[in-house]
């Protein structure tokens, strides 16, 4: 399965939705998540993302996004279509530390 990491948090771009054949990503506030169950690992979301956010699951240390992603897209409601993009994305592309500040 491919994941959504801190990348997009606050950055939320959500080109990723457009591109996904089966329709696996889930909204929060402030970030996407995939479903890993749903996920049919085929990458194609991965390059589209403009803040580098997904990664597949076979990097190291994404242990605990994997579980993150698989906790939250049971709850978070799923998105399909891209919307209005945070104001203020592009200025939180590559900020450090947005799971400690802005996880939700
Ligand atoms: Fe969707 Fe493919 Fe990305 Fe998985 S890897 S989330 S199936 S676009
Ligand atoms: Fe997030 Fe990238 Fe999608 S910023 S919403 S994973 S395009």
């Amino acid at each position: 399965t491919y994941v959504v990491t801190d990348a997009c948090i606050r950055c939320k771009y959500m080109d990723c939705v457009e591109v996904c054949p089966v329709d696996c990503f889930y909204e929060g506030e402030n970030m996407l998540v995939i479903n890993p169950s749903e996920c049919i690992d085929c990458g194609v979301c991965e390059p589209e993302c403009p803040a580098e956010a997904i990664l597949p699951d076979t990097e190291n240390g994404l242990e605990k996004w994997l579980e993150l992603n698989r906790v939250y897209s049971e709850s978070w409601p799923n998105i399909t279509q891209k919307t209005d993009v945070p104001a203020d994305a592009d200025e939180m592309k590559g900020v450090e530390g947005k799971f400690e500040k802005f996880f939700s």
